[in-house]
């Protein structure tokens, strides 16, 4: 394999085998991790180690590692190293099916963080020591500067934290990478200052990571690619999702409350945010601009209408054909696009600063408009809250977006309680379902009920909804957000006992 992407002797002189770096990771370490959605993760150190901690088990030893990443990764980290029983305690999210399921079968532990947190509850130490980081890079300059990937992350905070730096340098990558991020690192209290960044397109910091090449124990290289999966082409239920808040969105332009580009906008993953952006990409609004966590197909397609005409995030999250689309033509993307840090591109300073749309899925939302991203029936967890809380409490404007019903209209995705509530009717302003829009801005809670329940709810559930509020209403002793707190959460449990709620 070439190295002429390792163009410093010394880090070159550390160059191994996944095996061999993998061997320096000891039993019960935390292991800071890249990646950010299936990129930028290193794809070939977990694999051995996942092969390490299985040969331990086969020999009666006891193997688990901590790992901590960005946020979601892929299947070459995240089941590699659940499917062997090798993860003792996750964070900040996740969305793989081997090792959500060892989550909820409690085998796992997992703590689901705010992605904006993460770094510096690291760094204040709240989490314990970081033994040692395991990060991909695109390349590495002359002078032991690393290119970064797809991704950032927490890559600076895991490679200035950790003890021992394992380096897996992948020449899929395109080189054309070198250039696109800005690395800014945010000192800790008391010598936190201002975030010198005002638009979505400033570039405050370097280009490049720097790590201490003495605490660089291993340089792995790999030609491996990133991976994603498709979405889906937009359904019925996401194209009148993404109708509504265009409808919403003209509206506030024409009541002067947003200006005619509108502001940054953030979104959230999966398939109905990536069919927002399809729906701003047809529409008539123009110079738009998006300051997010992560890069979407339909991000990548408004950039190349010229809808876009900046996009700043963490990752690439891109489905594998617009993965090679970008990767054939990086370079003429490399004016519109910047990464940075999870705890820039999610930072509630400049989120408020730069008075963000933020739009991004829910599970569930309740008649008050309290926001479940979380769990399915209050118990299982489905990815993590992710982003979604940094973005929603500091955001100019915050919307939940979920289709009425899930699994074939046995669930109303409109409740009378949230089974668990990550984001607090404090936090929400706007509901979308393919049914309506619920505009909550300054409402009371028995106001917002009504809108939620006429605007939102699925009219196979609208009846129940109402009949719930009103009984509560009558009876409550408390009729300021009214609830019959023994039937509360009723309809989850008689999705639990029957197959429908
Ligand atoms: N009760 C039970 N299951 C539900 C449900 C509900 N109320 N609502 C959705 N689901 C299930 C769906 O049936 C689907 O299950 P499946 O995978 O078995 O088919 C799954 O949850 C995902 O739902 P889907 O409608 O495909 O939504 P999505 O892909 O848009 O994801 C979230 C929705 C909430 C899971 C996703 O947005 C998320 O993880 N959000 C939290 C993190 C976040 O917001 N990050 C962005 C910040 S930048």
């Amino acid at each position: 394999m070439s190295n002429d992407r390792i163009l410093s002797p010394q880090f070159r002189s550390r160059v191994m085998s996944a095996a061999e770096a993998a061997a320096l990771i000891p039993p019960g370490a935390n292991v800071g991790v890249s990646g950010f959605t299936g990129a930028g993760y290193p794809k070939a150190v977990p694999v051995a180690l996942a092969k390490r901690i299985l040969d331990a088990r086969l020999a009666g030893q006891k193997f688990k590692v901590s790992l901590w990443t960005g946020a979601s990764t892929a299947p070459e980290l995240d089941s590699a190293l659940a499917i062997v029983d090798g993860v003792d305690k996750r964070l900040p999210y996740q969305s793989d099916p081997v090792l959500r399921n060892k989550i909820n079968e409690g085998s796992i532990e997992y703590t689901d963080i705010h992605l904006s947190h993460t770094a510096q509850l690291a760094a204040f130490g709240f989490l314990g020591k970081l033994d040692v980081a395991v990060i991909e890079v695109t390349g590495i300059t002359e002078d032991g500067k690393l290119i970064p990937s797809s991704s950032i992350g927490n890559n600076n905070t895991w490679l200035d934290l950790a003890d021992k730096v394992i380096l897996e340098v992948n020449t899929w990558q395109s080189a054309a990478l070198e250039g696109m991020h800005d690395i800014y690192s945010i000192a800790l209290p008391p010598h936190r200052t201002p975030i010198p960044l005002v638009k979505p397109g400033d570039r405050i910091g370097s280009p490049y990571l720097t790590v201490n090449p003495e605490k660089v124990v291993a340089v792995v290289e790999t030609h491996t690619t990133d991976r994603n999966s498709a979405f889906s082409p937009p359904d019925e239920a996401s194209r009148k999702i993404a109708g509504h808040i265009l409808e919403f969105f003209a509206h506030e332009v024409k009541a002067g409350r947003l200006p005619e580009n509108l502001l940054p906008l953030q979104s959230g993953v999966g398939n109905i945010a990536n069919a927002v952006l399809s729906g701003l990409n047809e529409g008539h609004f123009e110079n738009l601009t998006s300051y997010t966590e992560v890069l979407q197909d339909g991000m990548l397609e408004m950039i190349k209408s010229g809808k876009l005409t900046v996009a700043s995030a963490t990752a690439f999250s891109l489905s594998p054909k617009a993965l090679e689309e970008l990767n054939r033509d990086l370079a003429r993307y490399s004016k519109n696009i910047i990464l940075r840090p999870q705890d820039i591109s999610n930072n509630p300073e400049l989120i408020r600063r730069m008075g963000l749309i933020a739009m991004n899925g829910m599970i569930e939302a309740d008649i008050y408009g309290n926001v479940n991203s979380t769990h399915i029936m209050g118990t299982r967890m489905m990815n993590g809250l992710g982003g979604s809380g940094d973005f929603a409490r500091n955001a100019f404007l915050s919307l939940f977006m979920t289709p009425s019903t899930a699994k074939g209209g046995a669930i109303s995705c409109i409740v009378p309680m949230a089974s668990h509530v990550d984001h607090t009717e404090h936090d929400v302003q706007v509901l979308v379902t393919e049914q309506g829009l619920a505009d909550l801005r300054g409402l009371s809670p028995k106001q917002r009920a009504k809108v939620v329940i006429e605007n939102c709810a699925h009219p196979d559930f609208r009846p129940a909804l109402w009949d719930y509020y009103k009984r509560a209403y009558a009876r409550a002793d408390g009729k300021h957000t009214p609830h019959l707190l023994t039937e509360a959460l009723s309809w989850h449990q008689k999705f639990l006992d029957s197959g429908r709620m």
